[in-house]
């Protein structure tokens, strides 16, 4: 059976196709394009007739004809999801007190949302129950059918960028785990134990914002504070550090926010977080590994979906180079059904 995977980003719009056969998955195709602006940030038809467009051409492109298995990610910034305890209980007095748990944490009205929930984890001994639950606004999901429907795409799931992004980057024999989601609005970020999320956390710091403060700190034009950022980043030895100094207290913020989610893990379950794996395109900032390893005491790599997956390098070895940005839509079309 095959899978794709559909990740509609505010910079660039990603796809893949993963044929899976006897427990192996092997990549069948892979592309991106750029987000037409304001997309999906916008309320207007012709916005979204803009996207859709986007996205019709792009699955030309890459030669997907077949739009009737698409999973799509849903923005992580746009839902409220958390991993919630609750004492041992069956499935349906759990369906009826996720309605009470959601309150508590979900900043829209429940009315208006979709709820969806997965347990994590049984722990019969100490009789405690650990429940993933999300909630979706149900003018976003009404958004993203509209336009898929523009675009002839029938979703056969839609879930959550962190969701996708554990499954295309972890794999069975994995430590405890951040992945990152470091993209254009929002740096996304998970704690994967047991290849299961355990925590989620959207903080709005990344690619767009990076530029913006080069652009304005070195007077430059957005174009051009776009190309210092992808060929200096964190380098000290360019430009007497300026542009290094320009973003570094941004990286310094996500780090932060990093930290706090691996301190409320570690005391939660007493165990370390021990690898940081950073996808998104924000990912090949120059050095932004280093630092990020040097602010959080721990290791970081650069997220490899393709590693995982078998692919034709005569085919493919182009995206190697980028593999981190594919993160999302490879982990979508990994979904199985
Ligand atoms: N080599 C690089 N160095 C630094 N930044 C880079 C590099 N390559 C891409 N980027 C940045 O990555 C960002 C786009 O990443 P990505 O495609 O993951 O975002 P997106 O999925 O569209 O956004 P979001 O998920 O936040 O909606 C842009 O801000 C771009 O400047
Ligand atoms: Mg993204």
């Amino acid at each position: 059976m095959s899978v794709v995977g559909l990740d509609i980003g505010s910079s660039s719009i990603k796809v893949a196709k993963i044929v899976k056969d006897s427990n192996r998955f092997r990549l069948a195709a892979l592309g991106k394009v750029s987000t037409p602006r304001p997309g999906l940030l916008s309320e207007s038809p012709q916005d979204h007739e803009a996207v859709a467009e986007a996205v019709k051409k792009l699955f030309d492109d890459v030669g997907i004809r077949d739009k009737r298995q698409v999973v799509v990610a849903l923005p992580e910034g746009k839902i409220a999801s958390r991993v919630i305890k609750l004492p041992l209980m069956s499935d349906k007095e759990l369906a009826s007190s996720l309605q009470y748990e959601a309150d508590a944490f979900v900043p829209f009205s429940l009315d208006d949302a979709i709820l969806r929930h997965q347990v994590i984890e049984r722990n019969e001994k100490d009789g405690i129950l650990e429940v993933l639950l999300i909630a979706s606004p149900k003018i976003l999901v009404n958004k993203y059918l509209r336009i898929l429907e523009l675009a002839k795409v029938t979703p056969l799931a839609l879930e959550t960028e962190l969701m996708a992004l554990n499954r295309a980057l972890i794999d069975p024999n994995q430590p405890n785990t951040m992945v990152v989601d470091f993209g254009f609005k929002n740096c996304n970020f998970a704690i994967s134990r047991k290849e299961q999320i355990y925590l989620t956390r959207s903080f709005p710091v990344a690619g767009e914002a990076l530029t913006r403060a080069l652009s304005d700190e070195l007077g430059i034009d957005i174009s051009q504070a776009e190309e210092y950022k992808k060929a200096y980043g964190l380098s000290d030895q360019v430009l007497e550090g300026k542009v290094r100094q320009s973003i570094i207290s941004l990286i310094k913020s996500v780090s932060v926010e990093m930290k706090k989610a691996i301190q409320y893990f570690e005391q939660e379950k007493k165990e370390t977080v021990d690898l940081i794996v950073l996808g998104g395109g924000s990912a090949g900032l120059p050095n932004v590994i280093q630092d990020i390893a040097a602010n959080l005491r721990t290791e970081v790599q650069l997220a490899n979906p393709l590693s995982l997956l078998e692919y034709d390098q005569s085919v493919f070895a182009q995206f190697e180079d980028e593999a981190p940005v594919f993160s999302v839509a490879i982990g979508l079309a990994k979904r199985q059904f």
